[in-house]
């Protein structure tokens, strides 16, 4: 049985909110919930556990851990908060527009390759990617058919991640995805198409967008309800 990681205790600066960016309202809803409601849809998802930030209220079906400095060390600690379920699936609770049907094609893919370590939902990128230098000057243009932008969730046997998380916290700190945990090890990594509708709120901007993507969603379920 699969049991379900969110980080959600970043102060989300950015957001330039008065409160922890998990906790900021999307359409009624704080910003941890849309994720939390996502993954009880998820077949085989024996438990969720929630890093937040610390002095955060009880969250209603999960367990709640207080989260590290840095965001793989959140992920640390809800893991060891866990007890068993194997394998782990982690999502950023900066991720609200997160589908079941999403977090189900990273865990059956994980399921269906029997080499790997972690699947991880990802989209081909389509912007022109450069290296840029302190001073502002192009040193590279990327190969762009090679990139992904990575999202969360990721999915990973536990005994793979458990390892991975077993590091330095000077490590831990460098990682912006646990995924690379695994990769620097040598471990194997695959990539499942996402939609650019799994979007990360950063700024109020994306805020805005999230809550255009809900409404979109909600007078799609209107206009067509479930046979
Ligand atoms: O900071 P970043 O945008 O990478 O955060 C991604 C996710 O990690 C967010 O959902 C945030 O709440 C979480 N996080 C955390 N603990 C931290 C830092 C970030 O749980 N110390």
């Amino acid at each position: 049985m699969t049991v379900a990681l969110i980080v959600a205790a970043g102060s989300g600066e950015r957001l330039q909110a008065d409160r922890p960016k998990a906790l900021v309202e999307l359409a009624g809803r704080p910003l941890v919930q849309w994720s939390i409601d996502a993954l009880r849809e998820v077949a085989g998802i024996e438990r969720i556990v929630v890093a937040v930030p610390p002095g955060t209220s009880p969250l209603s079906g999960v367990t709640a851990v207080d989260g590290g400095a840095v965001r793989s060390d959140s992920v640390r600690r809800a893991l060891a908060a866990a007890g068993g379920g194997d394998p782990v699936l982690v999502h950023d609770a900066a991720r609200p527009l997160l589908t079941a049907e999403l977090a189900e094609r990273v865990i059956a893919a994980l399921a269906h390759d029997r080499d790997a370590d972690a699947a991880i939902a990802a989209t081909p990128v389509t912007d022109t990617v450069k290296r840029v230098d302190n001073a502002g000057t192009v040193s590279e243009t990327l190969e762009r058919s090679e990139l992904w932008a990575v999202q969360t969730p990721q999915v990973f046997r536990r005994a793979a991640l458990e390892r991975a998380l077993d590091v330095s916290e000077e490590e831990l700190a460098r990682a912006t995805d646990d995924a690379w945990l695994i990769e620097r090890s040598g471990g194997k990594v695959i990539v499942v198409r996402a939609s650019d509708e799994n979007l990360k709120v950063t700024t109020p901007l994306d805020l805005q967008v999230a809550e255009l993507v809900l409404a979109g969603r909600s007078s799609r379920a209107r206009r067509q309800p479930p046979a």
